[in-house]
């Protein structure tokens, strides 16, 4: 038998052994629930991609059937937190906005279930799974998605808001605008500038209007989740300074400098100020409101080139390909906070994707404990500096549908066997459990 993974000694990093510093684990609807849209749920983009045959289909985790004992290993593994994702298409079937009862009643179950496990509820409203029925009057290029999104919101508030603690209106605008819909990578698969743009600016309104919405109809506690790192020249050449300080005003300020400064990066706007919709500057008000909470997903940081864009990190890499760089999560939390004013903050992602060994004393994933421990001591650090970290989550509870890349890419605590769909803890969820056991022990 191999010996465990060391433990991390929460007591030495006093922000982070704080008990009001929480400790959770995160999933997105659509990469686990499985059952497609045959149990009444409406089809969204990420099913209609599949069709096209652009990743592959599958089943999620068949969360939908197991997601009692989900809940159960999450408590289990000692988090004190839990973040979902709600399916908008689970919950509204078309876009009159009728209800569906079977999804209100899988996710008040849920939810109630948390509550009994004395879990916090951590939800995210739009994970990427944009109901096909919006796609079909033009997604989120057209103006009237952001409307429906608030209803969405509004219901969501009404019905489950005092079941939640914090709700999170969208993940990662980034990704959804430019991976979705300049790329291409992502669902809806849209390769266009103009797209790219509009899509951006409206899921700021989107936020903006469910923030109204979510705080006339309940108490939780409201926040957006951004996604990014720092930007690095790859040379100290004039050129490629230029181009890294510009990747990070896409990557990073197209988003939070309206949410918390009330304007387009500059840079963003000499560039793109063409391909944002119309009148967007009547809208600014609208997006820049108080939050409670911002949610930053953190993975690795970026290397920048001029003539050749975005280049391959510095070795270790994960399987995705992406530096690990804990110190770049440390450099993106000071730059923020040096950059706007900021509600408290927690690291709503962090994890990575790796090749596990399998002996006989289970799944050896010892360069993922070491990547989540070094994430650990950068986020004591910057407490330590000052800044308002109220939380981390580990990325992800379980592996799972990793979207464009299918089921090919790991990042799970919990390994998932394909055919039984069987949950087994790899042993960073071992290490992490018993270092969490541990630093409730000194805290009581
Ligand atoms: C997303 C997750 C995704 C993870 C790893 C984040 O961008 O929020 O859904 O699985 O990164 O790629």
């Amino acid at each position: 038998m191999s010996d465990p993974l060391p433990l991390f000694e929460f007591s030495k990093f006093a922000g982070i052994h704080d008990p009001r510093f929480h400790i959770g684990t995160a999933t997105a609807a659509f990469q686990i629930e499985g059952s497609g849209h045959t149990q009444g749920r409406a089809a969204s983009i990420w099913d209609q991609f599949h069709g096209a045959g652009h990743s592959i289909a599958g089943d999620g985790c068949a969360h939908l059937q197991h997601w009692r004992d989900d809940l159960k290993l999450v408590k289990e593994l000692g988090f004190d937190s839990y973040r979902l994702s709600l399916s908008w298409p689970r919950l509204i079937n078309d876009h009159d906005g009728h209800v569906a009862a079977a999804g209100v009643a899988f996710y008040r179950q849920l939810l109630q279930q948390l509550q009994q496990l004395e879990l916090r509820a951590v939800v995210t409203l739009y994970h990427w799974d944009l109901p096909e029925y919006w796609q079909q009057q033009g997604g989120w290029c057209n103006r009237q998605t952001a409307i429906a999104f608030a209803q969405y919101a509004k219901m969501v508030a009404e019905t489950f808001g005092d079941l939640i603690d914090t709700i999170y209106t969208i993940n990662e605008p980034w990704v959804v605008a430019m991976l979705g819909h300049r790329s291409g990578e992502h669902a809806p698969g849209i390769q266009d500038e103009q797209a790219a743009f509009h899509c951006a600016h409206h899921l700021l309104l989107a936020h903006g209007l469910a923030v109204n919405e979510i705080r006339a109809h309940c108490s939780a506690k409201v926040g957006i989740v951004l996604n990014g790192g720092p930007c690095d020249p790859v040379t100290i050449s004039s050129n490629d300074q230029r181009a890294a300080q510009y990747a990070y005003q896409e990557g990073t300020e197209l988003f939070a400098s309206p949410l918390f400064n009330g304007n387009y990066p500059e840079l963003v706007l000499a560039r793109h100020q063409q391909h944002l919709p119309a009148g967007w500057q009547q809208d600014l008000l609208q997006i820049q409101q108080p939050l409670d909470r911002l949610g930053l997903n953190y993975y690795c940081r970026y290397r920048i080139s001029e003539q050749h864009g975005e280049q391959p990190g510095c070795a270790p890499l994960s399987t995705m390909g992406w530096e690990q760089s804990a110190l770049g999560l440390y450099r993106w939390l000071t730059k923020l906070q040096r950059q706007h004013p900021l509600p408290p903050i927690e690291i709503t992602e962090n994890g990575i994707a790796l090749e596990e060994t399998l002996t006989e004393a289970g799944l050896r994933d010892p360069q993922r404990w070491h990547y989540i421990c070094e994430h650990l001591k950068a986020v004591d650090a910057a407490i330590c500096d000052g800044i308002d970290l109220r939380g981390y989550f580990v990325w992800t509870l379980m592996d799972n549908f990793e979207w464009g890349h299918g089921y090919s890419q790991t990042f799970g605590i919990v390994h998932v066997d394909r055919n039984t769909m069987a949950r087994t803890p790899k042993a960073s969820a071992l290490a992490l459990q018993a270092s969490l056991k541990q630093r409730q022990q000194n805290s009581d």
